[in-house]
């Protein structure tokens, strides 16, 4: 990770690569750059009269060697209408900023966004934004690339200059928690990206036993393990692969002692080809990332264990891939999961919701304060949201509130869709208790129904990050790839617990 430090003082005194200074819309600058633009003689002044260099969002323009300077450029950043300004644009704008520098041969640069104004902000939310947007932004999963062009003027620290000293200690927390939080998003992110020959039931097991802590404790249970507990619907999905199941338990305990945990539970299948039930072959490929829930999990461990967040939780992943063969579950099997509960299985695709099953009836049983899953469950909530939100159902409305604004503070956002009763009929079945499919309709929906009946009465909210877990054009501060969605929103739901 590149180094972000924070610091006050004047732009001509910074000896940095680049002094990047926001532009606004009309040409105009801001407190520091009109400061600046009269300390060193004309380039600024004559630039900005000279140009067409409107501050549009997103441009930006070079000056070099301008007079008594220390720094080798000037960048003026263009950061369009004020007012207009959000968090997440300052996200954008950072990681902008940092890949064309990072391009452009400076290494170190410093940065003076947080004298911008956005509404209802901090100057700690801003310095959090900046950072994030550098951290998450400058991602790369290029490991596999043999031949990848070395960068060997990367760029290798970021200032962030406040406007005031008094500013500095809540910067410098705010860049602390930026740093965690990317972090858990970036691991997130790497294990979605890893392919599924390599990102297997028992490669996730051994990541979740890398984030061992003393306040962290991880429990791995291999096939034999998993059978003697009794996650017979984990069992009935792997039944088709060769390789063997995990079933994942990790404990947090960093919150009052004897206070009931918030379960995260996180679907991890490392590969789904749909079973019996295949899928068509086009972008097949990409069910690789259907195990971004349970990467989400354990980001949000990462993120939790170095911030040190003051709380207890309860991680529970359940992983294997669905395949086809001879030993597969078939369509018409009735399975009985870990909780009593018989399954009718009539699209063995529909596996997510069989594991789920088993990890949440496990969690209810250890009696959580409460509990939140994450599963790229459905193609339809990728027809319904597409990839600016996941989306969210559940049990508690105060749950879906809190989450709804963390999410809008994050800009890992939600939607909420219904979970009227009488969509529960969708999954009655005949000859079982349910079925693993509601039919077309609603299809997000009635697999939310589905999760409904192995939580008992524990409050409980649901994430389908089927189109936001992973990005194939990329985002404005994410890569082609995994997006690490689920991170961001669900650490800061919990950091506002304890606040
Ligand atoms: N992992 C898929 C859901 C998915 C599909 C996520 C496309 C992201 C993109 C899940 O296991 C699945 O196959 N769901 C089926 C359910 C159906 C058979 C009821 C689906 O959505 O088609
Ligand atoms: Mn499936
Ligand atoms: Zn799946």
């Amino acid at each position: 990770m590149i180094e972000i430090s924070v610091k006050a003082g004047s732009a001509n005194k910074q000896r940095d690569d680049a002094v990047v200074l926001p532009l606004l819309e009309g040409r105009k600058l801001t407190e520091s750059g009109k400061d600046l633009a009269e300390t060193t003689g004309k380039a600024i002044s004559s630039f900005l009269r000279k140009f067409d260099n409107s501050g549009d969002f997103g441009v930006s323009h070079t000056l070099y060697d301008v007079e008594r300077t220390y720094t080798q450029r000037v960048e003026l950043a263009g950061v369009g209408d004020e007012k207009k300004l959000t968090l997440q644009k300052l996200r954008a704008l950072s990681s902008k900023t940092a890949r064309k520098l990072e391009t452009s041969g400076a290494r170190d640069i410093s940065i003076y966004f947080p004298e911008l104004n956005i509404r209802g902000a901090t100057m700690a939310d801003k310095v959090q934004a900046i950072a994030e947007g550098v951290w998450l932004g400058l991602y790369i999963f290029d490991k596999y690339q043999t031949k990848k062009k070395e960068n060997k003027r990367a760029l290798r620290s970021v200032t962030i200059m406040v406007p005031s000293r008094r500013d500095l200690d809540a910067a410098g927390a705010a860049v602390a928690t930026a740093k965690a939080i990317s972090s858990g998003t970036n691991l997130a992110r790497d294990l979605g990206n890893e392919p599924g020959n390599v990102c297997t039931p028992e490669y996730l097991g051994d990541q979740a036993e890398a984030l061992k802590h003393k306040k962290l404790k991880v429990t791995v249970m291999d096939k034999k393990a998993i059978e003697k507990a009794g996650f017979t619907a984990l069992l009935a999905v792997n039944q088709g692969s060769a390789k063997e199941p995990r079933f994942i338990v990790l404990e947090y305990n960093n919150g009052k002692k004897g206070d009931a945990p918030v379960a995260l539970v996180g679907k991890g299948l490392t590969f789904d080809a749909g079973g019996i039930s295949i899928k068509p072959a086009a972008a097949m490929d990409e069910m690789k990332y259907d195990m971004c829930g349970s990467a989400a999990v354990l980001g949000i461990f990462k993120a939790a264990t170095e911030m040190d967040l003051p709380v207890n939780l309860l991680g529970v992943i359940p992983s294997t891939e669905n395949l086809l063969g001879g030993a597969a579950y078939k369509p018409g099997d009735i399975v009985t999961t870990y909780k009593g509960i018989n399954i009718e299985v009539l699209n063995t695709d529909a596996e997510g919701r069989v594991i789920l099953s088993d990890a949440l009836a496990y969690a209810a049983e250890k009696k959580p304060a409460e509990i939140i899953d994450f599963a790229t469950l459905t193609g339809a909530c990728v027809i319904a949201l597409g990839s600016q939100a996941s989306g969210l159902m559940g049990t508690s409305d105060k749950m879906k509130r809190e989450l709804k604004a963390a999410g809008d503070h994050t800009h890992d956002r939600v939607w909420e869709l219904p979970m009227f009763e009488e969509y529960q009929e969708q999954i009655d079945s005949k000859i079982a208790d349910i079925k693993n499919t509601g039919g077309r309709e609603a299809g997000t929906i009635t697999a939310a129904c589905f999760l409904s009946r192995f939580v008992d009465d524990i409050p409980w909210a649901h994430l389908d990050i089927a189109g936001t877990a992973w990005n194939m054009k990329g985002t404005d501060i994410s890569p082609m790839g995994g997006t690490g969605a689920g991170v961001r929103l669900v650490v800061e739901y919990l950091r506002r617990k304890v606040k």
